[in-house]
C-alpha cells in the first residue's frame, strides 16, 4: 500500500472561505474525505501549516519513508529555498501541486523556487490538481 502525505501551505486552511472566485467553494477536508474515499488502496495522510518550518519538518519526518508527498507551498513556493533545500535533503518524490493556474496570474507568481527539486508540477486544475498528483504517484 502506497503512503502518500498531502502538505497544504499557508492560508490553505481558509480554502472554501478565502477568495472562493479563484480557489472554489469547497473546504479541504471535505475534498480529502472524498480522496480517500476515491484510493482506498492508498494511504493518505494530511498536514497543513502557515509556518514555513513546520512544512520543512514534516518534509524531514515523512521524506525517508513515505512513497511521496504532494506539496501546495502556497505563496512560499514563490519565496523559499528553505523549502527547495528541504525537499532536495530527502528521498521521497515531491509533487508540486497549485489549485489555480499560476501563469495565469500576476507575476510574482510565476517563479517557483521549489520546482526544480520536485519530481513535477501540476497546476490549474482547482482541487483535481491533488488526485492528478495522486495518479502520477499511483502509477509509479
Ligand atoms: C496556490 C498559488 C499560490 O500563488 C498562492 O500563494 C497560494 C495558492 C494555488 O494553489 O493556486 O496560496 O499555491
Amino acid at each position: 500500500m502506497k503512503k502518500i502525505l498531502i502538505l497544504n501551505g499557508p492560508n490553505l486552511n481558509l480554502l472554501g472561505k478565502r477568495e472562493p472566485e479563484i480557489y472554489g467553494h469547497r473546504g479541504f477536508m471535505d475534498y480529502y474525505e472524498a480522496l480517500q474515499a476515491r484510493y482506498p488502496d492508498v494511504e493518505l495522510s494530511y498536514f497543513q501549516s502557515n509556518i514555513e518550518g513546520e512544512l520543512i519538518n514534516k518534509i524531514h519526518e515523512a521524506g525517508f519513508s513515505l512513497d511521496g508527498i504532494i506539496l501546495n507551498a502556497g505563496a512560499y513556493t514563490h519565496t523559499s529555498i528553505a523549502l527547495h533545500d528541504a525537499i532536495r535533503s530527502v528521498t521521497t518524490p515531491v509533487i508540486e501541486v497549485h489549485i489555480s493556474n499560476v501563469h495565469q496570474r500576476e507575476e510574482f507568481r510565476h517563479h517557483s523556487m521549489i520546482s526544480a527539486a520536485c519530481m513535477g508540477v501540476i497546476c490549474g486544475f482547482g482541487l483535481d490538481s491533488y488526485r492528478l498528483a495522486v495518479e502520477a504517484m499511483v502509477g509509479k
